[in-house]
């Protein structure tokens, strides 16, 4: 019986009462378990249910803080809603360490959004071209009644372009249709004038003149945006940088750059490279209300766009002077969407100073950095199981159901030992076998 018509009618509590008999062989308690994850304020809760279909609860995620970051002069304290221990850590580290060497530097360097209709046309098509100005024309004139509020606030369609598309698929076109969404971001607007666009190119292109109508197959935001980019730097005299972690300054550059240079022409690498950097931006992302999905998807696909996947950081070291910048695509809104409703994003909002979507970006690509600075310092001195041995033992000793004295012995007996759960194991095997 495990199939179901209807399961979105039910009311939350048969939802889960449904799925108790379902598929977790009766158990009560169960039902206890999820409604104790319930927020205590019901307006909350239902707010929350709203967010999406079929809520049953809510999954919790910590949300931790990296104090100390100096962006631009100004002083952050950036909230990070992650899950993957010592990320928040590291963070907080980077914020310190570049604290008393200038900070960090960030800037926008443009904030174009697009969107595509993709059609299929199988007429004139030297004619199509002809005309395209005057088309285009119509379009935009057309189109604009949507766009009466986004004007107001400074944006708007900024133009469309007809792509031929036929060397990729025979009869293949798009409109590619740029976009300026200011703090939102953008994408229920885009997706709204595309498809009026959709509807408006039918009714112009007629069968009499141009020998076939256009058939399209869809309108949609693209959420690669390699125009809507965020830069961020942090640079210093390389006696700066200090001995780190028991590396002198100049062979840690050297070594930091070489790394910089291994991720920016491995793809394996790269990969990984470029995961440690979402672990900093997703974190405020979601912190922030944004669609990580989308920011990520769009980092990746931005970090092939040489033709092949590489670093999305990059690192110098001229006259002495050690550089380490990012570029990063990063499509947010500050209005709009999850950022006015969830209380939690409205608090994160409220601490980063009521940014506007310009902000964001930088913040986000800032913590992009501060991450990789933090993963790939620790890979070039000494390794990343010495930052994470801490929360892995602290993990396993909870899962073997260590005593707080147990933790206490488990942290000084693993200072020069390797963490694993069957050594932590035997550990306390032995230590519990020698009590009276
Ligand atoms: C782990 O979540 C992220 C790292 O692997 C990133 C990196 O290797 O640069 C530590």
């Amino acid at each position: 019986m495990k199939k179901i018509d209807g399961f979105s009618k039910l009311k939350k509590e048969e939802k889960i009462d449904w799925l108790i008999s379902n598929f977790y062989d009766g158990d009560t308690s169960v039902k206890s378990e999820l409604t104790s994850y319930w927020h205590r304020d019901s307006e909350v809760q239902s707010l929350f249910d709203e967010f999406s279909e079929n809520t049953i609860t809510n999954y919790y995620m910590p949300l931790g803080i990296a104090p100390n970051f100096l962006i631009n002069d100004q002083i952050y304290a950036l909230p990070m809603a992650i899950e993957e221990s010592s990320v928040v850590a590291a963070m907080s580290k980077t914020g310190k360490y570049w604290l008393s060497r200038g900070g960090f530097k960030a800037e926008v360097i443009d904030t174009i959004k697009i969107g595509q209709v993709h059609f299929i046309f199988d007429g004139h098509v030297d004619q199509l071209k002809k005309d395209f100005p005057s088309i285009k024309e119509y379009l935009l004139e057309n189109c604009a009644f949507h766009s009466e509020n986004m004007r107001k606030r400074g944006g708007g369609v900024l133009d469309i372009e007809l792509v031929d598309l036929r060397y990729r698929e025979p009869n293949y076109f798009q409109l590619k249709v740029s976009f300026e969404t200011c703090d939102s971001m953008g994408a229920n607007y885009i997706n709204t004038i595309l498809e009026e666009l959709a509807q408006l190119i039918k009714d112009y292109i007629s069968v009499e003149k141009y020998g076939s109508q256009p058939s399209v197959i869809m309108s949609i935001v693209s959420n690669y945006t390699p125009d809507c980019i965020a830069r961020a730097w942090v640079e210093c005299p390389i006696e700066d940088l200090g001995n780190i972690n028991g590396v002198a300054a100049q062979d840690f550059a050297e070594k930091f750059k070489m790394a910089i240079r291994v991720a920016e022409v491995d793809p394996y690498r790269a990969t990984t490279h470029n995961k440690g950097i979402y672990n900093g931006v997703d974190a405020i992302i979601i912190a922030t209300g944004n669609d990580f999905r989308a920011v990520e998807a769009c980092g990746h696909t931005y970090a092939s766009k040489d033709g092949s996947y590489s670093s999305l950081t990059h690192c110098s070291i001229d006259n002495g002077m050690f550089k380490f910048w990012i570029d990063l695509p990063l499509a947010v809104g500050t209005v709009g969407g999850l950022t006015q409703l969830h209380p939690l994003v409205q608090r994160n909002m409220q601490l980063l100073g009521h940014p506007n979507a310009r902000q964001l970006m930088k913040i986000a690509a800032v913590a992009g950095l501060a991450q990789n600075f933090a993963a790939v310092k620790a890979l070039t001195t000494v390794g990343i199981q010495k930052g994470h041995m801490k929360m892995h033992l602290f993990n396993i000793l909870k899962h073997l159901n260590a005593t707080d004295k147990e933790r206490d012995y488990a942290l000084s007996y693993f200072k020069d030992k390797v963490v694993s759960f069957t050594s932590v194991r035997e550990m306390l095997a032995d230590l519990r076998s020698e009590k009276p």
